[in-house]
């Protein structure tokens, strides 16, 4: 396969929680590769030092602040990007929670529940129908939505981010299958345990710890620089005959 199959030289890309982890190391590997990255979070301190650390490398960045659980701030974001005279060609919707429950998963009050479900699913939801609709009209676009094994392989204790999360696979397909005929190619990653802020949750706990690399056949936790690479696959050209999928980046845990 040629190496530019992977070109993402001059595309648009937004990346929602990119001042961080695994959307910053998306952000980073985009803006390397030639794209012109968006980089979005609730902080604006945030995201204009991972972009400003962006064009010190000579790469092209912008940094806006955005709740992506809030769809007047879903609105906001999408007009200060269209005022930059800027059309996203990718979109990584990566911003994500994963509260404890405290208690059981029933325990679970609706206040927690729309939390999550509003960051997780809502957010991601109507970000991609309106980002989609301007891609559509150019017939040409990707999508790639972050997930979890999680969605596949139940914790209690994070029950409710696991069914956040197993909805946002669904939307993956429904999305491709929706946008596919309009050029627009949609699909998913579900990660295993990666070291980030998020990760700390299993891998500070010696016993979560212990857990998870018993059941992983790499036996030690992802890089979010692992994440990025499957994403720059999902969002070039180079998975040009993929869509609906949400690849497994877990370190063989599902498998
Ligand atoms: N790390 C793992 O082990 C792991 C495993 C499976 C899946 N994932 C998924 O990977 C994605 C990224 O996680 P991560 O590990 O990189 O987490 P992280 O280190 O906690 O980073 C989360 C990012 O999302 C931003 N964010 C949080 N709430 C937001 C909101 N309401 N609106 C906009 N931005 C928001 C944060 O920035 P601000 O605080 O500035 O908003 C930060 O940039 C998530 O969707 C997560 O579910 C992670």
């Amino acid at each position: 396969m040629a190496a530019d199959l992977y070109s993402i030289r001059d595309r648009v890309a937004l990346i929602t929680g990119g001042s961080r982890g695994i959307g910053q190391a998306i952000a980073e590997l985009f803006a390397e590769r030639g794209a012109q990255v968006i980089v979005c979070s609730r902080r604006q301190a945030s995201v204009d030092e991972v972009a400003a650390a962006i064009r010190a490398r000579g790469g092209r960045a912008h940094a806006f602040a955005a709740h992506v659980g809030k769809l007047e701030e879903i609105e906001r974001l999408l007009g200060r990007i269209e005022e930059q005279g800027l059309e996203p060609d990718i979109l990584v919707n990566n911003a994500g929670i994963s509260p404890p429950v405290t208690g059981e998963f029933c325990d679970t009050t609706p206040a927690l529940w729309d939390k999550i479900m509003d960051v997780n699913l809502r957010g991601p939801f109507f970000l991609t129908a309106a980002v989609a609709r301007k891609m559509a009209k150019r017939g040409s676009g990707t999508i790639v939505n972050i997930s979890t094994t999680s969605a596949r392989m139940a914790q209690p204790e994070i029950g409710a981010y696991c069914v956040s999360k197993a909805a946002l696979d669904a939307m993956t397909r429904v999305f491709a299958r929706e946008l596919g005929p309009k050029g627009i190619r949609v699909n998913g990653i579900s990660c295993g345990v990666i070291r980030t802020v998020m990760g700390e949750h299993t891998l500070s706990d010696p016993q979560r710890y212990a857990d998870f690399v018993r059941i992983s056949p790499i036996k030690r936790p992802g890089l979010p620089e692992e994440v990025a690479a499957a994403a720059l696959f999902l969002a070039s050209g180079a998975s040009s005959y993929t869509t609906g999928e949400t690849m497994q980046v877990d370190g063989g845990v599902l498998s």
